[in-house]
Formats: structure tokens, sequence, C-alpha cells
């Protein structure tokens, strides 16, 4: 393992809802808050980029209430910029797409920036990170695939590992804060090897909503893991 001085310092959990109770949504939603959740993922699929279909704008408004911290929208939607103002309207405080989903990448990031909110792009695993080389300055927030999307459960793509750790550096070189969020198959038993490669939020569907011990369980053992591999990579020996 190599010595890390790049890593963030913060570090936030974020329960994707995909994997909730959709017919209690507004309790689950104030149930993992409750439990020390960062952000709310909510995950959009239109059976068209991906093969599954979810929830939209309606919905975000309505959880609304009881999400006491940001919703994190991620879309899996193509096109994406019908639905960037419907889902700022709605109270997302971060909004991201794939690249691969819009014409006109840059102008779909300026419109979620001109509704203020913040502008993610997601990578999925066979998505080159070259696709940030001239949208580095647009972006508040770089969200990495470590499954291919489209449905929650699925188990970790072990190459987005160094993935991360390109971004991170690629991230450090701006200067910015700029968020890195990793997505999919993420648990308790991962979540070291993920946050020492530089992530500072972690996504976690199955992990929380269906690891079968209450939420704050669930939550606090990511964060535990998370934190640990993070201050290991801080110290340990080039
Ligand atoms: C997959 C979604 C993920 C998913 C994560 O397309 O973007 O957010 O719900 O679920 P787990 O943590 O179960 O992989
Ligand atoms: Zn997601």
């Amino acid at each position: 393992m190599t010595r890390r001085d790049n890593l963030p310092g913060i570090l936030r959990i974020a329960p994707s809802l995909l994997s909730a109770d959709f017919a209690r949504l507004g309790e689950e939603v104030a149930a993992v808050v409750d439990a020390g959740a960062d952000l709310i993922h909510f995950d959009v699929m239109d059976n068209h980029y991906v093969p599954n279909l979810t929830i939209g704008p309606l919905v975000c408004d309505a959880i609304r209430p009881y999400a006491k911290v940001p919703i994190d929208v991620h879309l899996m939607v193509k096109p994406v910029d019908a639905l960037i103002p419907m889902f700022a309207q709605a109270g997302a405080s971060i909004i991201s797409f794939h690249p691969e989903a819009s014409d006109h990448v840059d102008r779909s990031l300026q419109l979620i920036r001109s509704l203020g909110v913040k502008a993610g792009l997601v990578l999925n695993p066979a998505t080159p990170v070259s696709w940030l080389d001239h949208v580095m300055d647009s972006v508040d927030l770089i969200l990495l695939m470590s499954v291919n999307p489209g449905f929650g459960g699925q188990r970790f793509i072990e190459s987005t590992l160094p993935k991360i750790e390109a971004v991170r550096k690629r991230i450090a070189a701006t200067g910015r804060d700029i968020w890195l969020e990793v997505d999919g198959g993420v648990k308790a038993d991962n979540a070291a090897r993920v946050a020492s490669a530089g992530a500072d939020t972690l996504v976690a569907g199955s992990a929380v909503f269906g690891a079968g011990v209450p939420y704050r369980d669930a939550i606090g053992a990511l964060r535990r893991q998370a934190e640990a591999g993070r201050a290991e990579a801080r110290h340990a020996i080039v």
C-alpha cells in the first residue's frame, strides 16, 4: 500500500432508496436520516438507458419533507435535459447523469448549475475517465459506478478501485472540492478499500436496507470500515 496524502477529510454515506420498501418510502427515508445518512441517493431509471423503471420527480417531491439531508438524484435516463428542471423543482440538491445519455454534456452540466443544484457526471465501469477531460471546471461531483447501472444488489466490480485512485488524483490537481462518489455493491467488507482509494461518498442500497440489522448499525458499519481504511492508507509507509 502506498501512502496517500490526497484523501479527503469528509466521508458521506448515501443510502440508495432502490432497496427501500417503496410502499413505506417516507418512513424509510426518515428512518435512514435518523440512523445517520448524510444524503439520500435517489435512483431514476427509464427502461431505455437502463433496463429497469423506477421513480421520478413526483416521488422526489413526496419524500422531501422526510429527507432532512440533501437528495442526491442519479439519473439513469436518456435524454437527460427535460428532467433536470423537474428534479430541481422537486428538491434535488445534486443531479448526476451519464455522459453517453446527453447530446451536449457541458450544456447539461451548465443547466443543472443554473438551477442552483450541484452537477455530477457518472462513469459506468467501462466508461473511460477521459470523459472528464474538458469538464472538470463544470462538475461538482463525479460518480463512479462499481456495477453496471440498472439494478441493486449486484457484486462490486474490482477494477473500479484503480479508477477511483485515478479520479482522486485528477480532483486533487484541480484544488477544488469535487465530491467523489462510488455506487454499486458497496458493503462493509469493501468500504475500507473504496475509501482508501479516494472515495468520499459511498452509496449503499442493499447494504443498508437489506442488511437485516437496524439501519443505524448498517450505516455505522460502513462508516467505521471506510474511516479505518482511509486512516490506514494515510499512515501507511511508502
Ligand atoms: C444501480 C444504482 C445503485 C444501486 C446500489 O444502478 O445506481 O444506486 O441501487 O445498490 P447496491 O448498493 O445494492 O448495489
Ligand atoms: Zn445510483
